[in-house]
């Protein structure tokens, strides 16, 4: 007699890599609708066996209640080369000691110090966009959201520093994560090339025992409670090159997919510019997400819905366990896809709508707690969450209420499905003062 734990799940007698890409991305909607919640795939170039799951009671037991049997999976040694050991890569004892010393840093009363810098570079942006506007110019939506985006995380990290870089400089040399979207190795080898104006500003920091008001210095300042100790050099720079990336790529194409959704309903458009009219509601320089209309948050919780950045990501089952009722060997790859997650019917009523409503606090309860995955779950839940939410409340707040985007492209945006969920194209948006 087969014990049910032994009964592997439902596959594909061909064998498959996945990894993300377009042609995974395809490959793993047509194999859902086959074999349904819980698929295996045997591999082409690997002895392991990968596991797709779409349950969200096996993505709890993955991510929070058996999680010290999962470790990061397949492309996490790729990710590592671009970002070294921080914390998106580490593992055990490092990165729980990691976690500890970096999470005051993402508190959210720091965050809200930060809140003048966010403010800034959206004034900055809509200046630059009134002129755009008055001359019936379309503004490239996805590039200036990505320098958006850069700036913003640069000024948290580095402060003033940064401007002592670019007049050193006579540029920012950050900007390459901007103007080259790849991000295969020659780009890593680039981007690591890069440590050594971070190495310069800590060394500068130390000898004129300067402590700034930015994320640089409550990392250099912060002490482990248990031995005392400061964060080795090493560690300090891998966490900042995982934060300058993880940090940047993900909030700009969030917001990318936000605006086109807001520009093909008119509907929600309206109602966010309603919300934002409320005396209440427009964010000042001093000003935390908190003070933004809650509309202005589920129009992003719902945009982050229909297109996750992180689309997909993996861990490695380190012992035997069950999921979905069946067998999993150790060494599986088990891959949890957000964005198939989050047009699941089980969950969300016609998941193509977008409708930010979704995200009315009833409507969160009612819901399974792991059928929204956009920041993860569980200890390794995104840490800049926080951080990404008010960055974007401010910018939609600030922009919607000078602008409406008008969709410039005469087909819908194709996704690309790379490391993060990209439009393959740059967006052009027509804007219309309001
Ligand atoms: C819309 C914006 C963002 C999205 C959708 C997002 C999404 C995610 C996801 C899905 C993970 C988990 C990946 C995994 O477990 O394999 C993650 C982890 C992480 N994110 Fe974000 N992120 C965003 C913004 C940010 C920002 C602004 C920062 C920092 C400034 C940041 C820093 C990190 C770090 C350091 C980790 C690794 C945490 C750990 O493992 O302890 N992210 N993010």
């Amino acid at each position: 007699m087969i014990m049910v734990q032994e009964v592997q799940a439902p596959g594909p007698s061909e064998r498959h890599d996945l990894d993300a890409n377009d042609e995974s991305a395809s490959l793993l909607f047509d194999l859902s609708q086959r074999y349904g919640d819980t698929f295996r795939l045997t591999s082409q170039s690997r002895s392991n066996d990968s596991l797709v799951i779409l349950n969200a009671d096996d993505i709890r037991r993955v991510l929070q209640t058996n999680r010290g049997n999962y470790i990061k999976g397949i492309g996490i040694e790729r990710v590592r080369v671009l970002l070294g050991n921080g914390l998106m890569a580490s593992e055990g004892e490092l990165w729980s000691r990691q976690r500890r010393l970096v999470q005051p840093a993402f508190h959210s009363q720091v965050i809200r110090s930060f809140s003048a810098l966010m403010h800034q570079a959206n004034v900055d942006l809509i200046d630059r966009w009134s002129g755009h506007a008055a001359r019936g110019e379309p503004v490239n939506l996805t590039h200036d959201l990505s320098e958006l985006a850069l700036n913003i995380v640069l000024r948290a990290l580095f402060g003033t520093d940064l401007d002592r870089l670019i007049d050193a400089k006579g540029c920012n040399p950050f900007d390459l994560l901007t103007s080259e979207t790849r991000r295969d190795l020659p780009f890593a080898a680039k981007f690591r090339a890069l440590t050594h104006h971070v190495l310069n500003m800590i060394a500068a920091r130390r000898q004129e025992q300067r402590i700034e008001m930015d994320l640089l210095s409550t990392l250099m300042e912060v002490r482990d409670r248990d031995t005392g100790e400061a964060m080795p050099d090493r560690a300090l720079l891998d966490e900042l090159m995982t934060l300058i990336v993880a940090g940047h790529e993900t909030t700009a194409s969030a917001l990318n997919w936000t605006w086109y959704l807001l520009s093909q309903n008119p509907q929600v458009e309206a109602r966010l510019h309603s919300a934002i009219a409320e005396p209440a509601s427009a964010p000042g320089p001093a000003e935390a997400s908190s003070a933004t209309a809650p509309y202005v948050e589920q129009v992003l919780q719902e945009a982050l819905r229909l297109y996750p950045p992180g689309w997909l990501f993996t861990r490695r089952a380190l012992a035997d366990d069950v999921l979905g009722g069946f067998h999993v060997p150790a060494g599986t790859d088990v891959f949890i896809c957000p964005y198939m997650l989050h047009r699941q019917t089980t969950h969300w009523d016609q998941p193509e709508v977008f409708d930010p409503l979704r995200f009315e606090p009833a409507a969160v309860d009612a819901r399974h707690r792991f059928a929204y995955l956009p920041f993860s779950a569980g200890p390794r839940y995104c840490i800049g969450a926080t951080f990404a939410m008010a960055e974007m409340t401010m910018h939609l707040a600030m922009v919607a209420d000078r602008f409406q985007l008008r969709y410039d492209g005469t087909v819908p945006p194709a996704a690309e499905f790379q490391v993060n969920l990209r439009s393959r194209h740059d967006l052009h948006m027509r804007l219309v003062a309001r």
